[in-house]
């Protein structure tokens, strides 16, 4: 995802410039890792709005209450209640004019003091918003990716929190991430403590299996994703019996399809794990089914029946 050189960036509660949104080294979070974060979507769709764009943000109010919830978690009191964030994110998106973009919300320890214990250290909280296409490059919709099990494991549940969208669970992210393309792969799935599937570097893990949508519980160690969200419920209106459950690795050989899912990576197929191909080896029917339909939501095509969008 390219930065842009010109975009407004609201920091602190003013829209500023973008080589205007600046920090000291001594920022505590560069430090210590204390900081949480959003990922949103923002979608060029067929329906009105304000701008005349169309743009509509893809589970705005959900994204708010997880950066809510992460800070919470965090130990990141901010000032700005769930109204005055959700402005924010409205506001960033409405001065930079994107049509599509990636929205991202940080909240982090400011420049106080050096030393582990943050509460000398400001909670200062931005949005940046970037211009942004498909994630996986638009192959991967129809093709799928080629995903490997990771020698990293998630952490375990009393080491970091991992319902928090925290900037320290993303070294993790990071490893999962650079082995499998150093291997030669799209992206890594990770195990959890106890050797049961958990996810991928940035996105939430499916697995179609006996008829069944099999996908790994918030006890193995994952985020607990919105387009996961997303897809339980789209999944339940299709009839389908769906396990939020824990799962054994070979599950993933046994599969007739395996996806992922996230608010970058949409709903992407998976064609291979360990150079062993899934199903057929493409994208399977009921793959192609919720991605077909979660998108026709997202891009406006069809009625936005969940709610699940919010026109800028
Ligand atoms: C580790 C991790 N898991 C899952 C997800 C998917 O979450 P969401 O659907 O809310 O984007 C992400 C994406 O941000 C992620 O970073």
């Amino acid at each position: 995802m390219k930065l842009p050189t010109q975009a407004k960036v609201w920091h602190n509660g003013e829209l500023v410039e973008w080589r205007d949104a600046q920090v000291h080294v001594a920022t505590h979070a560069l430090h210590y890792a204390t900081s949480v974060f959003e990922g949103l979507r923002g979608y060029a769709t067929a329906h009105g709005g304000t701008t005349g764009r169309g743009t509509a943000i893809v589970q705005l109010d959900a994204h708010v209450k997880r950066l809510l919830d992460s800070c919470r978690i965090s130990e990141l009191p901010l000032r700005w209640d769930f109204a005055q964030v959700r402005e924010a994110v409205l506001a960033t998106v409405r001065a930079n004019g994107f049509k599509s973009c990636y929205i991202r919300p940080l909240v982090f320890r400011g420049c106080g003091a050096l030393g582990v214990d943050p509460s000398n250290s400001p909670v200062e909280m931005s949005v940046i918003v970037i211009e942004h296409g498909a994630h996986f490059g638009p192959e991967a919709y129809a093709r799928g990716i080629a995903m490997c099990v990771s020698s990293w494991r998630r952490m375990a549940p009393d080491t970091l929190p991992t319902m928090a969208k925290a900037a320290a669970n993303y070294l993790n992210s990071m490893h999962i991430l650079l082995e499998a393309r150093g291997n030669g792969f799209d992206d890594g799935i990770a195990l959890d403590h106890e050797g049961y599937l958990s996810e991928g570097s940035g996105a939430n893990l499916f697995v179609v299996a006996r008829g069944k949508l099999f996908t790994p519980s918030l006890g193995s160690s994952i985020l607990e994703g919105v387009t996961r969200g997303c897809v339980l419920t789209l999944a339940r209106e299709f009839g389908l019996e769906v396990l939020e459950t824990r799962i054994p690795r070979e599950m993933l050989y046994v599969a007739d399809e395996v996806f992922v899912t996230g608010t970058a990576a949409e709903v992407t197929p998976v064609r291979s794990i360990d150079r062993k191909p899934i199903g057929a080896g493409a994208r399977g029917p009921l793959t192609e089914r919720l991605q077909q339909a979660y998108l026709a939501i997202v891009r406006g095509e069809v009625a936005d029946r969940h709610g699940w969008l919010t026109l800028v």
